[in-house]
């Protein structure tokens, strides 16, 4: 198995370090490499600003309270917003397997990153925020893993594969 998929993890524990903008736009340049349905590409990316990421996190403890997603998002150095452009069929498994790509990508760069659907759930405070008229699929964030997780527990083979030759 590749290393990067054995060793990713969900990190949610964050050092203060930054990381250079460009080697988040190579991060972001694997994710558009991924498959999609008739190669239509329905991805969009915002690299948000500390002002927005600290807004979105602000919100989501308005609504729901404290929680380590919104702790993530104050304090991971980059988030990246991810949109859909159409409500093509399958654009949504297209985007999931950009978004694959980009943890995947960032782990193997030695850096963590949260996949954060949560933020669906502010969706309307966030196109207040951000001048993005696309639907908001999830969020991204990435920095230097504070953190070393063990893996989290995962079906075995025998209980996925349902097929009985
Ligand atoms: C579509 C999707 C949405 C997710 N949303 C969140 C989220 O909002 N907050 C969070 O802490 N983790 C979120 N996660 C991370 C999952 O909780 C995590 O992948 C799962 O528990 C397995 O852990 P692992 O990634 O370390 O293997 C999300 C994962 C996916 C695939």
């Amino acid at each position: 198995m590749l290393k990067e998929i054995e060793n990713r993890r969900s990190i949610r524990n964050y050092k203060e370090d930054n990381i250079d903008k460009k080697v988040i736009l190579d991060i972001i340049n694997a994710g558009i490499k991924a498959p999609s349905a008739k190669n239509n590409q329905p991805w969009r990316f915002v690299i948000a600003n500390n002002d927005i990421k600290d807004k979105i996190s602000d919100k989501m403890v308005e609504n729901y309270g404290p929680n380590k997603t919104a702790e993530v998002i104050k304090t991971v150095p980059y988030l990246i917003l991810v949109y859909n452009v159409n409500n093509e069929y399958f654009n949504h498994l297209s985007i999931g397997a950009a978004i694959e790509n980009i943890l995947l990508e960032a782990e193997s760069m030695g850096f963590g990153t949260l996949w954060i659907g949560y933020i669906k759930k502010i969706d309307d405070y966030v196109k207040e925020l951000v001048n993005v008229d696309y639907e908001l699929v999830s969020a991204i964030a990435i920095g230097v893993k504070n953190e070393n997780p063990l893996a989290r527990p995962r079906l075995t083979l025998d209980e996925v594969l349902i097929n009985e030759d």
